[in-house]
């Protein structure tokens, strides 16, 4: 009688012949097969009734790179004690070892006092405060290595060990060593494969390949070879290839749009700092120091840094000078006393157009080439109570345009433009208000999704109360916008 088996379980079943009880990792690489083949051909052989398998958790650890470390340089503690032997000390300021260890040993701060606090442990020294001075006593009378050093240099010897090889007065230590983070330990699953009595003595001449067809194809049909075939089974019991559903989050997949549609419209990407200052947040976009939306209910200010710096002092004198009486600009200004220190304060930025006002004293002082195009999709903060339309952190799509003659019918194109490459067909402009632009628009999309318009943000031409004390003046002018993102981006 002759028994059939697949090509692969044939191979499978005659290196096991050789010599059986070996791992199926081990099997595939020996014979450069899949995992997953190997474990289908043991339960073919399993099924006749030829082979079986045995499955074992096991443990095996390995030195972190501290634990190794120690393994070749002995543990801090012990290093510790040996300098105070060495020294022939029998007590020390605490501070005074504390430069020795730093010193002599190379030890940091945190290594020191981890430690001192496990000779302490051990009670091979003492500490005692005497006159507000803190002395560590030595008790010990020599030295001599912990009994885990010995652990560390077994562990030292070999990438991995199996924590069966491990002496058992020595085990004591492993949870030790995982808690110091000295060792990381690996379990995983071991199956060592085995053939019956049968499977070792079923001799060559008795065993025939399988013929098996996967796929039914044209030829075979035509050519009447499908009668003689073995169709492969499905077996869906057996393990399937692993899938890791991990993605790119949807947010950024949505950033990553942004930033391509203005690529190809010819933008360039700035950043700037999320904490700024309230004066580029603020004051350089002509926002009065009493505006509402300075007050804490809205903007998160920070205690640390206590203070941010300002540009230099010609440029925050004609600011301030704006602001009271609008300076050279022809405005009015608001009419108050500016102070400097509210300028000062540090803040989370409410938008991102205290990072595209920072680009106008830049595009003049380096003398870029005109028009120049930038944007920035980044993070913003409002202490806002949050629901479903709200968030405290959000995200703003923020852009500027400077350039000889440019006006607010290129801005409008601009948007449009932008608009309909994420996927927006309708966009209207309307007339707004914002302190810094004059003209202003609010931009306002129709969502097919939910059958209405959207607002999503504001736009204008800066002011040249913004404009002109970074030195740019008519006939050069600056279109500015800036639009939330999630909501577009959850309708996407
Ligand atoms: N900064 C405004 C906001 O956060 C948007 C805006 C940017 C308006 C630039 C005009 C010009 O809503």
């Amino acid at each position: 009688m002759t028994i059939s088996l697949k090509s692969t379980t044939i191979k499978v079943l005659k290196e096991l012949q050789k010599a059986d009880g070996i791992e199926a990792k081990e099997l595939a690489a020996k014979l450069k097969m899949d995992y997953i083949v190997v474990m289908s051909a043991i339960n073919e052989l399993s099924d006749k009734n030829l082979g079986y398998f045995k499955e074992d958790e096991v443990s095996e650890i390995e030195l972190t790179a501290e634990g190794k470390e120690y393994a070749d340089k002995k543990l801090p503690e012990l290093r510790l004690f040996k300098l105070l032997m060495d020294k022939s000390l029998k007590q020390i300021e605490i501070n005074a070892l504390k430069k020795m260890a730093i010193d002599e040993l190379g030890f940091s701060e945190r290594i020191y006092f981890l430690a001192l606090n496990y000779l302490k442990k051990v009670s091979w020294v003492g500490q005692s405060k005497v006159n507000k001075e803190v002395l560590i006593l030595v008790m010990k009378q020599e030295y001599e290595d912990k009994p885990e050093q010995e652990l560390l240099s077994l562990l030292g010897k070999r990438e991995t060990t199996n924590i069966k090889d491990i002496p058992g007065d020595l085990k004591q230590y492993v949870p030790v060593f995982k808690k110091r983070k000295l060792i990381i330990e690996k379990k995983y699953t071991r199956r060592v494969l085995y053939l019956t009595e049968e499977g070792k003595h079923l001799p060559e001449s008795e065993i025939t390949t399988i013929k098996e067809v996967a796929k039914l194809t044209h030829k075979l049909i035509k050519s009447g070879k499908w009668k003689n075939v073995s169709f492969k089974e499905y077996d869906v019991t057996k393990p399937g290839p692993r899938i890791f559903p991990g993605r790119i989050n949807p947010l950024v997949e949505i950033i990553n749009r942004v930033r391509q549609i203005f690529f190809s419209m010819g933008f360039i990407e700035i950043r700037g700092p999320i904490i700024e200052s309230a004066f580029y947040n603020f004051d350089a976009l002509f926002q009065p120091q009493d505006h509402p939306a300075r007050e804490m209910h809205d903007t998160f200010y920070l205690d640390v840094p206590s203070k941010a710096r300002l540009p230099a002092d010609d440029k925050v004198n004609l600011i301030a000078e704006i602001h009271e009486n609008g300076g050279k600009t022809g405005s009015t200004g608001w009419g108050y006393k500016w102070k400097r220190d509210v300028a000062e304060q540090v803040l989370l930025r409410t938008h991102t157009t205290a990072t595209t006002v920072r680009q106008l004293g830049k595009a003049i002082a380096e003398g870029v080439p005109l028009p120049l195009k930038v944007f920035s999709v980044d993070r913003v903060y409002r202490n806002e109570k949050v629901d479903f339309s709200h968030l405290a952190e959000f995200t703003q799509v923020e852009g500027i345009i400077i350039g000889e003659n440019v006006t607010l019918a290129d801005l409008r194109g601009t948007l449009i433009e932008f608009y309909k490459k994420m996927g927006f067909e309708k966009v209207v402009t309307r007339p707004g208000f914002f302190p810094y632009t004059e003209p202003s628009m609010e931009i306002s999309v129709f969502s097919k999704e939910l059958g209405k318009w959207m607002e999503i943000g504001g736009s204008g031409i800066f002011r040249p109360e913004v404009c002109e004390p970074w030195g740019i003046k008519e006939p050069v002018r600056v279109l500015a916008w800036g639009q939330g993102l999630e909501r577009i981006a959850m309708l996407r």
